[in-house]
């Protein structure tokens, strides 16, 4: 790095190379799941072990399948839109999204589950290209490519707002969820 560059700035930054890439992050669970969580992208904890969504949103994600009775084992599989961590955890940028949504489409062929939840909004525009606010999208099943695929709150942002009131996200995700239930049951 020269001498003249801002110590704050990373070098992939500076050169405008995209992302360092320490680790692609590629998924978690069983390649027979019924259900694809697909989320953004990795950040620190995902790329220091490999895996999606092991970090403090993560931990929030496997309590709210497993509170809505979801067999995490049997019936779920993790992964993301952009597979490398975005440098300081930033947004990752339309570029990135486009470079990274082929492995994505790869990723729904192989697996071919019949439900895809959708966490946040960055996985809603890149798989819907539906800049419809998720706030009004979420908790609804809309057909995809011949998939059922439904917009949900990211657990980041539940982590931000942790109210348990009526119609709390909390609490509206929670619902979301038991309908996600109801349906991979109706496809046993
Ligand atoms: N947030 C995401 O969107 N994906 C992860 O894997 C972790 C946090």
């Amino acid at each position: 790095m020269s001498s003249n560059t801002p110590p704050d700035k990373d070098i992939s930054d500076v050169l405008n190379l995209g992302n360092p890439i320490n680790k692609i992050v590629v998924s978690r669970g069983t390649p027979l799941a019924k259900l694809m969580i697909v989320g953004e992208a990795p950040g620190a904890k995902e790329e220091e072990l490999g895996e999606p969504f092991v970090g403090r949103s993560g931990k929030l994600l496997d309590q709210l399948l497993q509170n809505a009775g979801i067999d995490i084992s049997q019936d779920v599989y993790f992964c993301n839109v952009v597979k490398c961590r975005p440098p300081k955890n930033r947004r990752p940028t339309k570029i990135e999204i486009q470079e990274n949504l082929p492995w994505l489409y790869q990723q729904i062929k192989l697996i071919n589950p019949e439900i895809i939840a959708l966490v946040g909004s960055t996985a809603l525009e890149a798989i819907l290209k539906n800049k419809s606010p998720i706030s009004i999208l979420r908790g609804k099943w809309i057909n995809w490519d011949g998939r059922l695929v439904m917009p949900i709150f990211h657990p980041a942002y539940l982590l931000r707002n942790q109210s348990k009131e009526d119609g709390s996200p909390m609490r509206l995700t929670k619902s979301d969820f038991l309908k996600i239930k109801e349906k991979i049951d109706s496809l046993k």
